[in-house]
């Protein structure tokens, strides 16, 4: 069953962010304003059929206020990918999804990721591998690819046709090519091709758009200048926490209210992984909570300089016992 096909239209979805949107986050997100789908960080196959195993577990924790979200897979090698798909179709996730667009060398070095791109034959290969350890999993859940549109050069109209003839359930594009990493602003002319191939070829792949994408309002435009049937935002949760929030009015947080939230997420991080992470990974997101009031650089670099949860909590509380955010 294609369960993509019942979305909402447009559906918004939290783009994965390996390093950044964990469970934590993720929650975090879901209680500003919910997506209607998240995905995880993108998980090694390998990895996964490694000794390193439990880190990479790490990366399939979710609580059922993220749900439903789609587990998000990378790798080359069709046994491994065969034996995650089975196994992580059985721990409840809305679908799963491979990788085909990452342009990190660590990625493409080893053939994964947008590398892909010039390696059709594997790329179906590992399609074909992932479609089956669902299936023999025994849970009929949706198979889909997050992809962009070319290597070094825009491809969109062989490589797109080639993927929409392996039979996926969705399809992701990021409208740049991998050499393009996020530097220059997304092709969605290239997206809105990639529809009209969909449309062409007769068959009923999703297609999600995403590049650049601010907030709900820029999506639901986007969605309909390009007949995309859902969107994806990725960075714009950096800049808005309620970035999926589709109320008339968005909700507009106060620096008093990112700060909470700032301590909320602190707690829940050192509650959830209890020193299995760096306490370091906190600091991507301080940047995020700290704004919008005067002094706040000063009161971010203190927070920057902190080795530990314990001590940032003490520099949030006094920040809120000054007055300094009561004037804003
Ligand atoms: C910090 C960071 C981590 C990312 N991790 C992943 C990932 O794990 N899997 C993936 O498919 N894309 C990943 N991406 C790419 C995003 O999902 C998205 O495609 C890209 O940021 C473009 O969308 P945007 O312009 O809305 O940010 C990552 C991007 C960033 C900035």
């Amino acid at each position: 069953m294609n369960s993509w096909l019942s979305l909402p239209r447009p559906f918004l979805m939290l783009a994965p962010l390996e390093g950044v949107a964990d469970t934590v986050f993720r929650q975090i997100v879901s209680s500003c304003a919910k997506p209607d789908l998240f995905v995880t960080e993108f998980t090694s196959a390998d990895g996964y059929c490694s000794a390193g195993k439990d880190v990479v577990m790490q990366n399939f924790q979710f609580t059922p206020q993220e749900a439903p979200i789609v587990a998000q897979l990378w790798g080359r090698d069709p046994g491994a990918m065969y034996k995650t798909a089975k196994d992580v179709a059985a721990m409840g996730f809305f679908g799963i999804d491979i990788n085909m667009g990452c342009p990190q060398k660590n990625v493409i070095g080893h053939g994964c990721g947008a590398a892909m791109v010039e390696t059709p034959e594997i790329a179906a290969s590992v399609i074909a591998a992932a479609k089956q350890g669902i299936k023999d999993s025994g849970r009929d859940i949706p198979f889909s690819v997050k992809t962009r549109i070319g290597m070094k050069n825009i491809v969109t109209e062989q490589w797109i046709s080639f993927l929409l003839a392996q039979g996926l359930d969705a399809l992701t594009i990021h409208g740049r090519t991998a050499k393009e990493m996020s530097k220059v602003p997304a092709h969605w002319d290239e997206i809105a091709k990639a529809v009209t191939i969909r449309d062409r070829m007769g068959v009923s792949t999703v297609i999600i758009g995403n590049g650049d994408v601010r907030d709900a309002k820029d999506a639901i435009e986007k969605a309909k200048t390009y007949g995309v049937d859902g969107v994806m935002i990725g960075r714009g949760i950096f800049s808005n926490l309620w970035a999926f929030d589709r109320t008339p009015q968005p909700h507009m947080a106060s620096p008093r209210e990112l700060v909470d939230i700032m301590e909320r997420h602190v707690t829940l991080f050192t509650e959830t992984w209890q020193g299995k992470k760096s306490y370091a990974i906190l600091k991507k997101f301080f940047k995020i909570y700290i704004n919008g009031f005067p002094d706040a650089t000063a009161w971010r670099v203190r927070c920057m300089a902190t080795e530990s949860a314990e001590e940032v909590l003490s520099v949030l509380r006094e920040l809120k016992e000054s007055d300094i955010l009561h004037k804003v």
